[in-house]
């Protein structure tokens, strides 16, 4: 959500390198784009609805030698999309680029107005730069004014500011949003996130909550909330420009789609190899609490069905914007498991944070290296599945499923449930796992068949039971998010109490049923929407499609596997039907309208 980048330089290309940044944060999500930067004299500043090229194209028309910019790209929270409220804002001596949300922006205001000060904008973020102008006029020290507008924001952000007396050195801060510092041969940035400089250098700090930065051509500088000079140790990305790439692929998530072999079978080998999280020991707690957003929330709940079916450990997973009123259930005995593939979702950081005052211990499965949700956690597990850039997570997602398979499998063997002919069964399967993804993600003709056979409805169902009705809400939410069709995921046998009333002649019914046990169930509920005119198409396993073309207009066959695996291998079949939906109805698939890749307010 929102992309920054601050670039001050000894040459005078701060445009071009910023304008490259901003470009490598579009996954972010946003809706406008805006740069200031010094020209010598005084900050310019050209705002553009729209894409980046819009603003690229305004640019073309100016002087851009500079030798310091910054620049960003809003997904507007505070007044509508348009290029007053994009930004920079610049009021008085200060010009800023602002991620978050300023919740007390109102009352900051009207006393800004009894002040002298007026708006143009719509924007939170307007008031938030009249706010450290005021200060500044105070104080008339850049960093003590810097100091004193934070005491009194309330909510998110992260910015970089340029002053009109100081223009080629940014001052840099955060707090609830993420924002890195980067070194380079020929001068320094202050960015978002390490992608936007990965072009230019692989060096970085990462700047904690309250710490403030003074960041010049030549030399940047730590301080803490009190102004004290810190040192700050610089790391060294291992991700790599080209893995920011679409590497042939039509599209970003196509191309992560097909990285899924490897990312999970990666995470199955490290388990048996060289497992960095075989000493969490589940018996110290007596529940578990596994909260996230969205797509991680889905695969919780299928993390939930292992460790709960499996590991025989009661588990509650909770959305994380509402878990706060569960507050009461939180205890030092209750383990609090965090899902997140950016590390960076403000509602699953406050979920994570509250946990930890009610004296909860918190462990995180998360893809971001270095991310907020992983420091803040008491133990990371990473997923390791590189970058994910496409806004609908496919490896973010599946990554995440197979660290809790994982985690069932440790359950099961701390309980003593983990007898020999299991253990080698589900060994063997996830071993094998790269090979059976290969082969789900080579039945290509198949989805693009059907997505041809559903691309022009507007509303469509999935149905499932058991671990398959998990499967079905991601399926629903990748179709929902990337071709904008109607879709709704029921649990197969809720449906007739009352959803059942909007399946019609040609209705599409995506049904799942891998799970053996619950196979008969799920063919009774499918005939049922069958009866009523749907369209049906089937996802199961090679050993169930005998006489299935009694209720099935298409069928998607998958591979057989265990429940630890099989979740993975239905969900990418889902996700290149919704690919190829999407590719159909001519959406934008890797940008979806109105979504962002890293949700960073609440
Ligand atoms: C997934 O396709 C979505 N864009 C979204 O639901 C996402 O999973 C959710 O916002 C959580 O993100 P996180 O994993 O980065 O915390
Ligand atoms: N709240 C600010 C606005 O609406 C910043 C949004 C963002 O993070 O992009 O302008």
């Amino acid at each position: 959500m929102c992309g920054i980048i601050g670039y001050t330089t000894r040459k005078n290309n701060s445009v071009e390198v910023a304008l490259s940044g901003l470009k490598n944060l579009e996954y972010r999500g946003y809706d406008s784009s805006g740069i200031a930067f010094f020209d010598g004299e005084k900050m310019d500043i050209i705002k553009s609805k729209g894409k980046i090229s819009n603003l690229d194209d305004k640019l073309s028309n100016f002087n851009t030698n500079s030798c310091c910019a910054i620049a960003h790209t809003r997904w507007a929270t505070h007044g509508e999309p348009n290029e007053t409220n994009a930004h920079p804002h610049q009021v008085g001596k200060v010009t800023l680029v602002h991620n978050g949300i300023i919740e007390n922006y109102s009352v900051l205001k009207d006393e800004l107005l009894k002040n002298g000060y007026t708006f143009k904008s719509e924007t939170d973020t307007e008031v938030a730069a009249a706010y450290l102008d005021y200060c500044y006029s105070k104080t008339q020290d850049k960093l003590q004014a810097l100091v004193d507008a934070c005491k009194a924001f309330r909510g998110s952000y992260a910015f970089d500011v340029v002053y009109e007396d100081e223009p080629t050195t940014i001052y840099a801060t955060r707090k609830d949003s993420p924002l890195v510092i980067g070194y380079s041969h020929d001068g320094n940035f202050a960015a978002s996130d390490i992608s936007a400089i990965l072009n230019y250098t692989n060096k970085y700090s990462l700047i904690e909550e309250g710490e403030f930065v003074k960041v010049t051509k030549d030399i940047v500088t730590f301080y803490n909330k009190d102004l004290h000079e810190i040192e700050k140790k610089s790391e060294t990305a291992t991700w790599d420009a080209a893995q920011y790439q679409k590497n042939g692929y039509e599209h970003f998530m196509l191309k992560e789609i097909y990285e899924q072999p490897k990312a999970i079978s990666d995470i199955f080998n490290r388990y048996y190899t060289n497992c960095s999280y075989k000493d969490l020991d589940f018996s110290k707690f007596d529940k578990i609490h596994i909260v996230a957003c969205g797509s991680a929330m889905h695969a919780s709940l299928v993390g939930k069905y292992l460790l709960q079916t499996y590991g025989k450990i009661p588990v509650m997973v909770e959305i994380a914007s509402e878990y706060r009123y569960s507050e009461e259930l939180i205890t030092p005995s209750t383990l609090l498991i965090v899902v997140s593939q950016s590390g960076e979702t403000a509602d699953t950081l406050a979920a994570l944070r509250l946990a930890k005052e009610k004296g909860a211990y918190v462990v995180g499965i998360v893809n971001a290296v270095g991310s907020t949700i992983a420091r803040e956690v008491d133990k990371c597990i990473y997923t390791y599945a590189g970058p994910e850039i496409a806004v609908a997570t496919t490896k973010g997602y599946t990554s995440q499923v197979a660290v809790f398979s994982t985690l069932a499998l440790m359950a099961m063997e701390q309980k003593g449930l983990l007898d020999k002919n299991i253990e080698k069964l589900i060994k063997n399967d996830m071993l094998n796992i790269e090979e059976k993804i290969n082969s789900v993600i080579s039945n290509r003709e198949k989805y693009l068949e059907i997505a041809n056979q559903i691309y022009k409805h507007n509303d469509l169902f999935f149905i499932g039971r058991g671990i398959d009705s998990t499967v079905c809400m991601e399926g629903s939410l990748k179709l929902k998010e990337i071709s904008y069709m109607h879709s709704e995921s029921y649990s197969a046998g809720e449906l007739k109490h009352g959803t059942i009333s909007l399946i019609d002649k040609g209705t599409p019914v995506i049904s799942i049923a891998t799970d053996e046990k619950l196979f008969e169930k799920t063919v009774s509920n499918i005939k049922e929407t069958k009866a009523r005119g749907s369209f049906s198409i089937f996802v199961t396993t090679e050993n169930h499609i005998d006489n299935c073309d009694e209720f099935a207009d298409e069928v998607i066959i998958l591979p057989k596997a265990t429940d630890f695996t099989e979740p993975i291998l239905t969900v990418i079949a889902l996700q290149l039907v919704a690919y190829e939906t999407a590719k159909l109805r001519g959406c934008d698939i890797d940008k979806p309208r109105n979504l962002a890749k890293s949700v960073t307010v609440e």
